[in-house]
């Protein structure tokens, strides 16, 4: 299989770095393959221009990698930082950007009216993120977001949503537990090959 994991946070000492550092190493492992962007190391631009996403324009190799690599993959994860409560705006400009119609989805006629359909290969999607305070029952946005907004708009039923807190007041052992817990999640969803 081939698994896009994406991360979006700006301190590659964090956290955030550490929970994607062991879904690469554990997909790995296991025999798949891994398609990594650390958008802030790559500098990745959030910023849809009409001009730029306009149909016929030439679009720049860093988007067109990213849309091949989405359209590819067997499974997505994305990984980041609870801000606002909301994914921080690098991550919102790539699926601005990335998750393009005739990419991720599309509006098809159907009896006179237009009809959404998901164009996304990937069975599963994950989605972890970290926050400082607890996430609480009704509290459901970011998941909300992920699973109704973006990942079943494009085709993709499956979603999982993991929440991480508190991060501000946890240890390294509980620290370590959650990096445990990822890796099992890992082995669930891309096992041994
Ligand atoms: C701009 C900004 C907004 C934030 N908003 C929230 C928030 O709404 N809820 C929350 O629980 N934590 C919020 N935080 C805290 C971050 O979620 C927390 O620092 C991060 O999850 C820690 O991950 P790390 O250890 O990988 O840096 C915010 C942090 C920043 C910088």
């Amino acid at each position: 299989m081939k698994v896009l994991i994406i991360l979006g946070h700006p301190n590659n000492e964090s956290y955030n770095h550490a929970i994607a550092q062991t879904c690469v190493s554990q997909i790995e492992a296991n025999g798949h393959s891994v398609l990594f962007h650390d958008l802030y190391a790559e500098h990745f631009n959030p910023l849809l221009s009409l001009d730029t996403e306009a149909e016929n324009t030439e679009l720049d190799n860093q988007i067109k990698t990213h849309r091949e690599d989405l359209m590819n993959c067997d499974g997505i994860i994305v990984i980041h930082p609870n801000w606002w409560g909301q994914p921080p705006a690098i991550i919102k400009g790539w699926l601005d950007r990335v998750l393009s119609p005739g990419v991720a989805y599309q509006f098809v006629e159907k009896d006179g009216k237009h009809v959404l359909l998901g164009l996304l290969k990937a069975k599963n999607a994950i989605v972890i993120n970290t926050s400082n305070t607890p996430s609480e029952a009704g509290d459901n946005l970011l998941d909300s977001i992920w699973t109704d907004r973006v990942f079943k708009f494009c085709g993709i039923n499956n979603v999982e949503c993991k929440n991480i807190s508190v991060i501000k007041d946890c240890d390294v052992s509980q620290r370590n537990k959650w990096l445990a817990e990822i890796k099992e999640m890992m082995n669930t969803y891309f096992g041994q090959k």
